[in-house]
This record gives C-alpha cells, sequence and structure tokens, in this order.
C-alpha cells in the first residue's frame, strides 16, 4: 500500500543552479585558476577517485574535463531551461548573478549584464516561478582576486556597492541568499588548499571568514533597506554529524563538530538573517573521532546517501527560530539509477520533521541541469535534466518527472 505524504499549503518546490556551473563564457578566477590546473587535476585524479569511479567515468582523465569552458551554456539558453522548469511544475528557482559580468573592472558595471539578469528575473517572473537570487556563489571578478578575494578587507566595501547595485536593478526579487556556503569555501581555498587561490593556512582562514561575515551583514543591511521586504539570509552548508551508539566521547565530539561547522557562521550573523537557507548533502557518524559511516548506498562522488540526513540537520535549525528553505540537496547519478529513490525517502523523512514542528517552507533540488562541478569537472551528474555538453541539449531526467509530481500535487506517494 504506498503512503501518501501532503506538505503545507504554499510550500514551494523547485531546484537551483549557480552561475559559474551553467552560464559558460567566464572570465573570473575560477576560469583562469582551472586553465593552470588542468594538467594537475587530471593527474590527481587517480589518487582522489576509487577504482570504480574511475572505470565509470574515464572523462576524468582527459584535461578538458576540469575546463568549465561553455559548460550548459545557459546564460543563452535559459529562457528554454525555464520553459523546462515550468513543464516540470517547479515553483522557486536560484540561481546566482556572477559578480565577475557585472563589474569587470572595479567600479565600472556593465549595464548590458545587469540588464541580462533583469531579463533572467523577468523571464521567470513570466512563468510564474520564484527566484531565489544569490550574490557569491564563490567566483570573482580578477581584479577582486588580485587584491587578495575575501582575505582582504577591502572586498566588504567593495561586496556591499555590488549587492547595493544590484538590490537597485532587481527590486522585483524578494528572496536573497547573499553568500553561498562560506565555510566550505574557506576551508578548501585556505585550509585544505585544494581549490583557488590554494592557500593551507589557519590565520588566512580565520581572516577569510571573518571577513565573509562582515560582508553578509553590510550586504544585508543594504538589501533591507533597499527592499524592505526582502528575505535574506546565507546559504548554508550544514552536515548531519551522528554520535555513533550514543557513546559520550562520541556525544562530546558531535558538540565540537557542530559547534564549528554548523553553528559557528549562523551565531555569528544573528539578527542578520530573515529566513535559514540549508543546503546538506552529508550525514557524519562519528565514532573516536573516526566516520563511521554506513555506507549502504553511495552517488557517483561515493558520498553515502543517507535519506535521514536532510530532515535531521533541518531539525537541528530548530533553535534559530526562523522560517527553513532547504536551497541544495541532491546527488550525482549519471545513470538516474538512486535520484528517485533518494528523493523521495528524503522528502518522506522531511516530511515527519515538518509534522513534528520543523517549520520547512521549500525545497530545492541541486540542481536542474548537469553542470560543472568546480574542481571535479564534468563527470559527476547532479542533473533532473541532462545535458550533452557538446551540443546542448536536454534531456529530462525520469526521476525528474517523478519530482514533477510532487511538484505538482504538493504531495509525496510513496
Ligand atoms: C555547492 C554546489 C555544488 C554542490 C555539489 C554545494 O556545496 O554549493 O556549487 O555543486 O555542493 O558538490
Amino acid at each position: 500500500m504506498s503512503k501518501v505524504y501532503k506538505f503545507p499549503d504554499g510550500f514551494l518546490w523547485g531546484s537551483a543552479t549557480s552561475a559559474h556551473q551553467v552560464e559558460g563564457g567566464l572570465l573570473n578566477d575560477w576560469t583562469e585558476w582551472e586553465k593552470e590546473n588542468a594538467e594537475n587535476l587530471t593527474k590527481e585524479a587517480k589518487n582522489k577517485n576509487t577504482k570504480w569511479q574511475q572505470e565509470k567515468f574515464p572523462e576524468m582523465f582527459d584535461p578538458k574535463n576540469y575546463i568549465s569552458g561553455k559548460t550548459a551554456d545557459h546564460y543563452r539558453l535559459y529562457e528554454k531551461d525555464f520553459d523546462i522548469l515550468k513543464d516540470l511544475g517547479q515553483k522557486v528557482f536560484r540561481l546566482s548573478i556572477e559578480w565577475s559580468r557585472i563589474e569587470p573592472e572595479e567600479g565600472k558595471f556593465d549595464q548590458k549584464e545587469i540588464e541580462h539578469y533583469k531579463k533572467v528575473i523577468l523571464a521567470l517572473k513570466k512563468r510564474k516561478i520564484e527566484p531565489f537570487v544569490t550574490l557569491w556563489h564563490w567566483s570573482f571578478p580578477l581584479w577582486v582576486s588580485k587584491i587578495g578575494g575575501f582575505e582582504n578587507k577591502e572586498i566588504i566595501k567593495y561586496f556591499t556597492r555590488y549587492t547595493e547595485k544590484m538590490a537597485e536593478a532587481l527590486p522585483e526579487v524578494k528572496f536573497w541568499i547573499t553568500l553561498n556556503e562560506p565555510e566550505v569555501y574557506a576551508s578548501h581555498s585556505y585550509l585544505r588548499g585544494n581549490w583557488t587561490p590554494q592557500k593551507k593556512s589557519y590565520l588566512s582562514y580565520r581572516k577569510v571568514i571573518r571577513n565573509l561575515v562582515s560582508a553578509h551583514k553590510e550586504a544585508y543591511t543594504v538589501l533591507k533597506k533597499r527592499i524592505p521586504s526582502s528575505k535574506v539570509c546565507v546559504a548554508k552548508h550544514n552536515v548531519y554529524f551522528e554520535a555513533y551508539k550514543n557513546k559520550v566521547v562520541n556525544k562530546i565530539l558531535k558538540y565540537f563538530a557542530d559547534s564549528w561547522w554548523n553553528d559557528w557562521f549562523l551565531k555569528k550573523v544573528k539578527g542578520y538573517q530573515d529566513i535559514l537557507s540549508l543546503n546538506n548533502y552529508h550525514h557524519n557518524r562519528i565514532n573516536y573521532g573516526f566516520n563511521k559511516n554506513a555506507n549502504k548506498k553511495v552517488s557517483d562522488m561515493a558520498w553515502e546517501l543517507y535519506p535521514e540526513s536532510l530532515a535531521l540537520a533541518a531539525w537541528e535549525l530548530k533553535k534559530y527560530n526562523l522560517p527553513i528553505y532547504i536551497t541544495e540537496h541532491g546527488l550525482a547519478d549519471a545513470d538516474d539509477s538512486r535520484r528517485e529513490k533518494f528523493i523521495k525517502f528524503s522528502l518522506a523523512c522531511l516530511h515527519r520533521a515538518i509534522e513534528r514542528g520543523a517549520d520547512v517552507r521549500g525545497y530545492l533540488y541541486w540542481s536542474l541541469l548537469d553542470n560543472f562541478e568546480w574542481d571535479k569537472g564534468f563527470w559527476p551528474r547532479f542533473g533532473l535534466v541532462e545535458v550533452d555538453f557538446k551540443t546542448q541539449k536536454r534531456t529530462v531526467r525520469p526521476s525528474a518527472f517523478e519530482y514533477a509530481e510532487i511538484c505538482k500535487n504538493n504531495t509525496l506517494k510513496i
């Protein structure tokens, strides 16, 4: 017998993207870094991926895999992509504005590019799709990376000025995400040193994360002044940390992991968010400092598929007393063999959390389209819609039609 889960009225269903990953034709710090690092990334693919991944995705041994180039050409094809969105019954779409298009040189704003994003927003509104706009999803204009990006305090004033420009240009946008996953960026780029600018310095990391906090607060203030009814937040990457077997040591470790990864940034920006934006991909079962995930099922990126994670991560945000939107959740699944079940089981858990009192108002799957996955390149396929990167042909995956039924009926049936 099938089970029926009805979601609250007005629940927003949709999907998410980011400019660098889908637009194509960019010139920013990442495009430069990709050119310099494609060969290295190709060589490292052997050590970074398991044997089955290497066999399934031989593209990872081709340096071209690591150059974003045209990617999904969404900059040109956005109307077509939004038609697909509409057909799939989605009511909300997350996109990011590419700062390097808007302000390619310091203080010189490109009116044509501002117009482009106005048209993009209009194209969504015309289809009755509500935009969620991210102002910074990890990429910089070259002049910003030259001055040190978020390591340099000066960026706060530049980011605020750019935010003001966009708020002025897009007054009809209600949902604003200032920064995408600040701590993911800061830790990859300044602690682990595997993303541009590839530093490994705790001091730099601290500087970056503190400047990100200030940049968010300033941007929040500007947005609220310009568009008082807007809902502003940071997209927060939270992991569900589980204390294995509830052992005391594991509980203590969970406490520290939560405080550092999940709560630190949110506490720093307290009073400067109207809603919470949760991105969740990971569950980490802690056992004496080691990860003890069962990994019964994994995605193509070898990430554990643990459907309970999303609801548990959302539940843990209850203490902030703000409405929650899931702004990213998904998996790389090139043959679409696990996506439908993973979405449905995750949503069933989420529904239970909502019934118990978690104030979750929307769910945006990552991602609408196959896209360019940062230092991994093109082989991880997150899309509800498959993209042939040579011809730009879009093919809606079977799981997307299943997800569309949920979006259209505001109801999940399993
Ligand atoms: C990022 C996306 C990325 C996704 C999958 C998120 O942390 O915001 O840009 O594609 O994870 O790795």
